[in-house]
């Protein structure tokens, strides 16, 4: 019997690519799992009206990890556009598959590890390794939005806040409202998340990522629950920044950083500045993790401009695998993994078009799979 049930979930566009770059070498990895196809993407919300149908949330309930490739998302109006003509008119609405996963199954964590391999020639600089861990569930995704703006809503405002006095006399539908919500909570989970990291992996620091002296009742909430959660790791340094700041500081002196953490929003900005840093979406993979159950993924889209042309770096996809294979406890396949793909990153060989070759999709999967048959 396999040892591990795996969800898979390959979603759409270049999804199907590099999941079937993933598998060949988890294959040759020799991790002992059967894997579970799950529904997922654009195809079943224009068909059944749910881009996440509850069957596949049944099996996410049932399986040790998952492994996903990416989807299509598009913005209401036009999904709405696209939905099935038996479908309109039942007040179905668009919202993002991967958001409602994150939420419906806690996976609190979004960790997303960017490392420069030697020898890539994307990277910005030579001996990044920055980590960030992003609140998964709350802040701007938090899915409480109004456009147009409900009367009640607006009038308490009005009566409420003084700042909404600037906004009072626009007609609803010329204003738009999403609610950043974050908890004491979540805030505090997210950031014992990345302290435990930093001490388990040795890290030098841990930077708290917020806006609070603009955005005050939210960040500053986050930034206070950091703060006392950092009094709990006495032996790991700390420190904070506005993330505007963080940009221009990353870029300038990325080795001053190490493990940084940030609500929802931020942590999705500066990932994937970081990700840019070590080869862009090519290789920037992450970890959606709860306390059960833990979904990885590229950070990546379905790139539907190169859909079904298998060129695609599955790089990100692959190093997304080796995350699953350290979340389940298989380090020594996830440490043979991480060897087979800076040995081929290292020598230049073989490279996708991204990095300036010509290499297909499945020519850098087997190039890592060859690696891993002389590592094992
Ligand atoms: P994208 O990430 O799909 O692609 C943007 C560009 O990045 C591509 O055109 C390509 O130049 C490059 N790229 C992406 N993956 C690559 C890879 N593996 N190797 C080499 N180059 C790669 O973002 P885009 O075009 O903004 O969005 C396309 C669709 O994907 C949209 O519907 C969007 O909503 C969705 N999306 C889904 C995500 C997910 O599934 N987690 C994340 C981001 C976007
Ligand atoms: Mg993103």
């Amino acid at each position: 019997m396999s040892r591990y049930r795996i969800a898979w979930l390959p979603g759409d566009g270049i999804g199907n690519e590099v999941m079937a770059a993933a598998r060949l070498v988890l294959d040759q990895v020799g991790l002992e799992a059967e894997y579970l196809p799950g529904d997922i993407g654009w195809e079943f919300w224009r068909c059944e009206g749910d881009a996440l149908p509850q069957r596949t949330l049944d099996l996410l309930q049932s399986v040790d990890a998952a492994l996903f490739g990416a989807i299509t998302s598009k913005p209401a109006k036009a999904a709405e556009a696209e939905l099935n003509p038996e479908l309109h008119g039942k007040g179905l609405v668009y919202r993002s598959p991967i958001v409602r996963m994150r939420q419906m199954l806690d996976l609190y964590v979004c960790l997303r590890p960017c490392k420069a391999y030697a020898g890539n020639p994307l990277n910005f600089r030579e001996g990044i390794n920055l980590v960030v861990f992003r609140e998964n569930t709350e802040d701007l995704y938090s899915g409480v939005e109004f456009n147009p703006v409900p009367q009640e809503l607006s009038g308490l405002l009005e009566k409420i806040s003084p700042p909404f006095s600037a906004f009072k006399d626009l007609p609803n539908d010329e204003v738009a409202i999403s609610c950043k919500i974050n908890t004491k909570k979540g805030s505090a989970a997210i950031v014992r998340a990345a302290f435990d990291f930093a001490r388990k992996d040795k890290r030098k620091k841990v930077t708290i990522v917020h806006k609070a002296n603009v955005v005050r009742a939210t960040d500053g909430l986050f930034l206070d629950e950091a703060a006392a959660v950092a009094r709990e790791y006495p032996d790991i340094p700390m420190d904070s920044a506005n993330v505007d700041a963080i940009c221009m500081w990353l870029l300038k002196n990325p080795d001053n950083y190490d493990v940084l953490v940030a609500p929802n929003l931020y942590g999705d900005i500066i990932s994937d500045l970081a990700a840019q840093m070590v080869g862009g979406l090519g290789f920037g993979c992450s970890g959606n993790i709860g306390r059960k159950m833990a979904v990885f993924e590229p950070t990546h889209g379905s790139a539907p401009k190169y859909a079904d042309q298998w060129k695609v770096n599955p790089i990100a996809t692959i190093l997304a695998s080796k995350m699953m294979l350290d979340w389940l406890g298989e380090k020594e396949k996830g440490q043979r993994l991480e060897e087979a793909v800076a040995t081929v990153i290292k020598e230049g060989r073989v490279r996708t078009y991204d990095m300036g070759g010509q290499a297909a999709t499945m020519d850098m999967a087997e190039a890592i799979g060859e690696k891993l048959s002389v590592l094992s």
